[in-house]
């Protein structure tokens, strides 16, 4: 079943440095789906701890942490027909060695753990929304009208 949602997106530090903030954003743009929310800010050790509990047991927790809160990062909110889905679709595998050309990891990186994109997981049940919660305040997510919607849903 399509279902129209809400996923959360955030441009890692490696990504950031290396000017690829544009890259991943006009990548999502010409997908089709819309901005709600967006900023830039230093992740402090709370939020990113917050953010990867589910890591928390593993052995790499340590380095991921150090990696996530060593530079700028960009958390956004976009939305659209099977978001979540779609941008994990869109970002590709987990380790960039593995993700399809013509995704963004497989695209952009090399290194599993400088792989340029977060996004919400669709294999976490409501994970999108706990992770929108982490990062944003409900008046910084902006309600607007997507100009182009009735050409891109039926
Ligand atoms: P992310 O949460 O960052 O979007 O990545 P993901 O869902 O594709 O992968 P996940 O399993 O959630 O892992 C989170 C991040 O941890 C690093 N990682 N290192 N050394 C390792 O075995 C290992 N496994 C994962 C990766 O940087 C991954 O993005
Ligand atoms: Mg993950």
């Amino acid at each position: 079943m399509s279902e129209f949602e809400r996923t959360f997106v955030m441009v890692k530090p490696d990504a950031f440095a290396r000017g690829l903030l544009g890259e991943v954003v006009t990548r999502l743009e010409d997908r089709g789906l819309k901005l709600v929310g967006i900023k830039v800010i230093n992740l402090s050790e709370k939020r990113a701890k917050e953010h990867y509990a589910e890591h928390e047991d593993k052995p790499f927790f340590d380095d991921l942490i150090e990696f996530i809160t060593a530079g700028p990062v960009v958390p956004m909110v976009w939305e659209g027909q099977d978001a979540v889905r779609q941008v994990r679709q869109m970002i590709g595998a987990t380790d960039p060695l593995e993700a399809a050309p013509g995704t963004i990891r497989g695209d952009h990186g090399l290194d599993l753990g400088r792989n340029i994109v977060h996004a919400a997981d669709h294999e976490d049940e409501g994970a999108n929304e706990r992770e929108i919660a982490i990062h944003f305040e409900a008046d910084e997510l902006i309600e607007y009208e997507q100009h182009d919607a009735e050409w891109l849903y039926e």
